[in-house]
């Protein structure tokens, strides 16, 4: 069976296109989708994806995830910076998971730099723009051959 990986973008990412391309790049949401999609399936994945402007929203989809995701990819957009109900939600479904920004938010405003779900996630991908989304499925799927291997 292949991997399913549920990527998750949160607030203002569906502005992409909109947004800063300098920081952010053209594509649009819908774009960048399906480009992650197509990589994925190189890579003999299956995505499904969700996006949503509401915490609520994010934090029940994250509920939502047991016995339907393997690994989770997410940009949780400005969330990522002070939403501890998204990571106590990110730790309640207790799968593997990569965080992954456009923009290299370690070299931006000092708001930015620090991550509420970084230190749950086994990897962060930043300032690589939409080529970023390709790494991080190459890292998402290393890490579930890893946990495979040992038997998790
Ligand atoms: C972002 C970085 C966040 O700081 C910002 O609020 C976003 C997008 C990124 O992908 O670079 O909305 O997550």
């Amino acid at each position: 069976m292949s991997y399913r990986i549920e990527v998750m973008h949160g607030v203002n990412l569906d502005q992409l296109g909109r947004r800063d391309p300098q920081l952010y790049g053209s594509l649009t949401l819908a774009e960048l989708e399906q480009q992650v999609r197509e990589h994925a399936e190189q890579l003999g994945m299956r995505t499904r994806f969700f996006h949503t402007n509401h915490e609520g929203q994010f934090v029940e989809h994250l509920h939502s995830l047991a016995g339907e995701a393997d690994a989770i990819l997410l940009n949780p957009g400005a969330w990522t910076h002070y939403a501890w109900a998204i990571r106590d939600a990110l730790e309640i479904a207790a799968l593997p998971a990569l965080e992954v920004h456009l923009s290299d938010v370690q070299r931006r405003e000092p708001w930015r730099r620090h991550s509420v779900i970084s230190d749950i996630c086994f990897a962060t991908i930043a300032g690589r723009g939409p080529d970023g989304y390709r790494e991080a499925l190459a890292r998402v799927r290393e890490e579930l051959q890893r946990l495979e291997a040992a038997g998790r």
